[in-house]
């Protein structure tokens, strides 16, 4: 069977022959009908990802939508660290991390959105007790998972989503997808998060895709404007597309009520992450979020990887299609 291959973390995969899975205890073989190129998918490629085992070959993708033996349609999320990934023509998944989506689901649709929207789903649910009617503010709304999580928000019952990123012209059209208040991060840093601070000053959950120096710039002026200091503020790490590095001066966690956390693989258990993705699955499916994909045959996988993508429209991969 052909499938997508990374032979050297410096270069993209190539579309090649590789040997058919041979499936495991618990573990199931099924046609891949699509797979998302994620920044998950990029770091796993490129052996950056804190779960990378720095084992090469290996075949890039850690989930998607594939076709049973039974032609029924299932989500799979592979395990960390996986070497045998979703972009190929088959692939062995564990029937315990995999749920069964309607006949007449959109696979493109469904393995272009379940890794992004489940960054805020699963952090809202799994790792803060977050209530309905509470503020949310998106830091970095522009991508796929930023839009995604004004989106989530609001489907959990959030009061008012505030929409932080670049780019003023795509920020002011994110108010089409539930933004309620939109904030540029354009321009000098220092203004524009003075400018953050104000508009956080009543969030409770502050979902950070950036962290890098806009997180330490914005996390400055959140501290200084909050207007009640004991009114907690859940500071959730879930990407660092800016930077991996802040420095955080004590005296915030002192000087109001922050907690700083993360939620990611690891910090959310396999077993929560598994019991969110029939939810996640049938809210995307049902058509409840705005998604953008771009479609990819695997004879192409190679440009796949360098080719522009507008922001907020996730490139997916379809083996067998
Ligand atoms: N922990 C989890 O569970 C989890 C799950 C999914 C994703 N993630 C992480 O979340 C992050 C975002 O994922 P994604 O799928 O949304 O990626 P994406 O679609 O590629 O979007 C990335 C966005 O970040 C923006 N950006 C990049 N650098 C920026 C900066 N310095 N300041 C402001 N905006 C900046 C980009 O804007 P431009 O278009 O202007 O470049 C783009 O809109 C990644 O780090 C990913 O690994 C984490």
């Amino acid at each position: 069977m052909r499938a997508a291959v990374v032979t050297a973390f410096d270069n993209p995969p190539r579309c090649e022959d590789v040997p058919e899975p041979e499936p495991g205890e618990h573990q199931e073989v099924v046609d891949v009908l699509a797979a998302g190129l994620h920044p998950r998918v990029r770091s796993q490629a490129n052996g950056s990802h804190y779960t990378s085992s720095g084992v090469l070959p290996l075949i890039p993708g850690i989930d998607g939508v594939g076709r049973r033996a039974d032609g029924s349609l299932v989500y799979f999320l592979l395990p960390p660290g996986s070497s045998r990934g979703s972009m190929a023509e088959r692939v062995a998944v564990d029937t315990r991390r995999a749920v069964t989506l309607p006949d007449d689901s959109d696979p493109l649709r469904v393995a272009a959105a379940m890794n992004p929207a489940m960054s805020s789903w699963v952090a809202l649910r799994r790792r803060v007790s977050f209530r309905p009617g509470q503020g949310v503010l998106v830091f970095g709304a522009t991508g796929n998972a930023g839009q995604l999580a004004i989106q989530v928000a609001k489907e959990l019952g959030a009061g008012t989503v505030t929409a932080v990123g670049r780019g003023a012209a795509r920020l002011e059209a994110l108010r089409d997808v539930g933004a309620d208040v939109v904030v540029p991060l354009d321009g000098d840093l220092g203004e524009a998060a003075q400018a953050v601070g104000r508009a956080a000053a009543e969030v409770d959950v502050l979902l950070d895709y950036l962290w890098g120096p806009p997180t330490q710039h914005v996390l400055a002026a959140v501290v200084g404007s909050r207007a009640d200091p004991a009114r907690r503020l859940d500071w959730v790490q879930i990407g660092s597309v800016a930077g991996p590095d802040i420095t955080l001066p004590s005296a915030a966690l002192r000087r109001v009520n922050l907690r700083v956390l993360g939620s990611g693989q690891g910090s959310v258990s396999p077993e929560a992450m598994e019991a969110e993705l029939g939810d996640l699955a049938r809210w995307i499916d049902a058509g409840a979020f705005t998604v953008g994909v771009q479609a990819v045959g695997l004879a192409d996988v190679e440009q796949a990887w360098t080719m522009p993508v507008p922001s907020g429209r996730r490139v997916v991969v379809t083996p067998t299609r």
